[in-house]
């Protein structure tokens, strides 16, 4: 089975791979290639975009979700029964598992108990790996490459799995990265550590508006509110707003993104500008899911 649990199961070439696969079936819809395939679609954390660009990128291609979202009304949440028990149900009756978790390491646990491969739509603070895909398709469509580029991830660079995926992905590619948080939220010292033994370029710098001109990828992140206590979040939300004002000095090709929800930390002027980008990125989530999909469950594309 070909689990994808973390953006490091895969290699430089099979991320190129996925995002050439996504702009085909993109340009060259696809409609019959999952024709009898059952895919499981288990949210146990709340989700818009990951589940329902998942659902629609297996509809689209011919096969049939079956799953249920985080409102909890499962075995495993009403009467107990354990994560492991419920995937080998699950994994017997269908194709491939794809499931979001609150708790890091969730899906490669469920992993070692799945008989199908087990996608993993986000587990706890740690790892995003499909946003991380539909991110790569995103500045490759915008940028033409994904190669050496200026990228600045901003925001809760702590808690934001979607920050510690994409950061793994285009350290493969020689890209500079500029980290701009509140010290709090800053990156995690084992990415850090990671990102410097693999002889990544980065800075953390403090003044988001002074870097913006150097920026091809101005990667935006909310705080994440669920993993904190409520006072806690007070003092931390909101401590970087782009506004349409901020991007005066940049450069013409700059893409703003942002794995989305968003909460207050794009002012809505910038959503006219043409660095806006974060809806398109939403709407390409069926397109790298198809392509994943394709990969992993088509004989035609494995
Ligand atoms: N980007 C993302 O993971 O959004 P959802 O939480 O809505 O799935």
């Amino acid at each position: 089975n070909k689990h994808i649990i973390s953006i490091a199961d895969l290699s430089r070439d099979e991320l190129e791979l996925i995002v050439a696969t996504a702009k085909q079936l993109k340009q060259s819809p696809r409609p019959d290639l999952l024709t009898n395939k059952v895919v499981a679609s288990c949210f146990f954390e709340a989700s818009t975009r990951t589940r329902l660009s998942f659902e629609t990128a297996v509809q689209r291609l011919g096969g049939t979700v079956i799953g249920f979202d985080s409102g909890g009304n499962t075995s495993l949440a009403q009467k107990g029964e354990t994560l492991a028990d419920s995937v080998k149900v699950i994994s017997s009756y269908t194709d491939a598992f794809f499931m979001r978790h609150p708790k890091e390491g969730a899906a490669r646990l469920a992993s070692e108990f799945s008989s199908v491969p087990v996608i993993n739509g986000g587990d706890g603070a740690n790892q995003h790996p499909t946003q991380t895909l539909l991110d790569l398709f995103s500045i490759y469509e915008t940028q033409g490459t994904l190669e050496g580029l200026n990228v600045a991830f901003v925001g809760d660079l702590k808690y934001g799995r979607t920050v510690h995926s994409l950061a793994q992905a285009l350290s493969l590619f020689g890209c500079k990265f500029y980290f701009v948080s509140p010290a709090a939220l800053a990156m995690p010292d084992y990415l850090c550590e990671e990102l410097n033994q693999a002889g990544v370029n980065f800075e953390v710098v403090d003044d988001l508006e002074a870097v913006i001109p150097k920026l091809d990828v101005l990667y935006m992140t909310r705080v994440q509110k669920e993993r904190f206590d409520p006072t806690e979040y007070q003092h931390m939300k909101a401590n970087y707003i782009l506004t349409a004002k901020m991007l005066a000095n940049a450069k013409q090709n700059l893409k703003v993104l942002h794995p989305l929800p968003r909460v207050d930390e794009i002012t809505t002027d910038v959503d006219a500008t043409p660095h806006a980008y974060y809806f398109e990125q939403a709407e390409n989530g069926v397109y790298a899911r198809q392509a994943l999909l394709a990969l992993v469950l088509s004989e035609e594309f494995a």
